[in-house]
């Protein structure tokens, strides 16, 4: 547990750097220097290393935390990914959709889901958060609004790795969908053991694959802000949407206490708020770690032991740069980038 006061101290530093900020980057966003602070970005799985260095291109001029998380993971979007961006497993249908959100350090947030044929899901979440009146904007009205704002509208093929994935999967799997829902009797056809159609990838070695990535960011002025960006679940029936653009599953931004981001099972971030769940409890008191594991607890309590077939990792950072995460299954691993460190983190694990 941490000292109150200091933190109550702290928070009224933030407010005045916050206040200090919002004058500082209307009018030049190289002024992060007159607050100081230590950045540094977090993101998920292993994409998170090339990720993290996109995102401190910004960082580590002293740009703001936004920026840098937008960028980061832009990074993954534009690459081959078998779970983010254009070049991801598509779903049911064969159709790649797109899921991503933001959220800056005013809580200013925009999030678009079930998005096709644009590269940079993430970046139209931005323009969502900063060009109109709403947070969230879903398939083919998202995609209109990309395409007004200048977007390309990319050709519908699948890449190639996609196509062997998803001719595999029309091989193996049976054509229809499957109901995940605790006592329901269509869940036999969920496997005992192992992930279920919705369950985030496995490599045939048995390690657990990244679906997501989620990154926070704090800037040299001490703001906090994140983002999070997929293609959801491979195989999923068309019009499946999960956690990862839903503000507070998978992503939440409190720039007083910290920030957190999830990956996995979608469905069980979302029944229990994952990413609000965990700045909430930073704010009573809790590290970034030992948060993400009540989190985690949490799902377990509800899952029961249907939580042995799933994955759920969760990913913080608070207000002092401290970090830390936790997953349901062994495997989830984060990569971490300051001025004194570039690494990949073993998350500690309920199983
Ligand atoms: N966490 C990614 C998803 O469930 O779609």
């Amino acid at each position: 547990m941490f000292n109150r006061r200091k933190f109550l101290q702290s928070s009224v530093f933030s407010s005045l750097g916050l206040a200090l900020g919002r004058k500082a980057w209307a009018n030049d966003p190289g002024a992060g220097h007159l607050v100081t602070g230590s950045p540094i970005v977090i993101s998920t799985w292993d994409a998170g290393i090339a990720a993290n260095k996109g995102a401190w291109e910004i960082l580590g001029r002293n740009g703001r935390a936004l920026d840098a998380v937008e960028a980061g993971v832009m990074v993954t979007e534009a690459s081959q990914n078998c779970c983010v961006g254009l070049g991801a497993n598509p779903d049911r249908d064969g159709f790649v959709t797109l899921d991503a959100c933001i959220m800056d350090e005013f809580a200013n947030c925009g999030s678009v889901a079930f998005l096709e044929r644009i590269k940079h899901p993430i970046s139209v979440a931005r323009r969502v958060m900063e060009k109109t009146p709403h947070v969230m904007l879903v398939g083919i009205g998202a995609q209109q609004f990309a395409v007004s704002e200048g977007f390309p509208l990319e050709e519908q093929k699948l890449s190639d790795g996609a196509k062997n994935s998803y001719e595999n999967w029309l091989r193996k799997s049976e054509y229809k969908p499957v109901i995940n829902i605790e006592n329901s009797k269509m869940n036999t056809e969920t496997p005992k053991s192992g992930p279920g159609p919705f369950a985030p990838s496995r490599f045939d070695n048995g390690e657990w694959n990244h679906d997501t990535i989620g990154m926070v960011a704090m800037d040299a002025m001490g703001n906090l802000s994140g983002s999070c960006t997929t293609s959801g679940m491979g195989f999923k029936m068309r019009g499946r949407v999960g956690d990862s653009p839903i503000i507070g599953a998978g992503l939440f931004v409190d720039n007083e206490v910290g920030a957190a981001t999830a990956t996995g099972q979608g469905e069980d971030v979302i029944r229990m708020c994952g990413t609000h769940t965990v700045v909430e409890l930073m704010r009573q008191g809790y590290s970034p770690e030992q948060a993400c594991k009540r989190a985690v607890e949490r799902i377990i309590k509800i899952k029961g032991d249907k939580a042995k077939a799933i994955q759920v990792g969760f990913l913080a950072l608070n207000k002092r740069g401290e970090i830390g995460g936790y997953a349901i299954q062994k495997g989830f691993s984060y990569a971490v980038k300051s001025d004194t460190q570039e690494k990949m983190v073993q998350a500690g694990s309920f199983y």
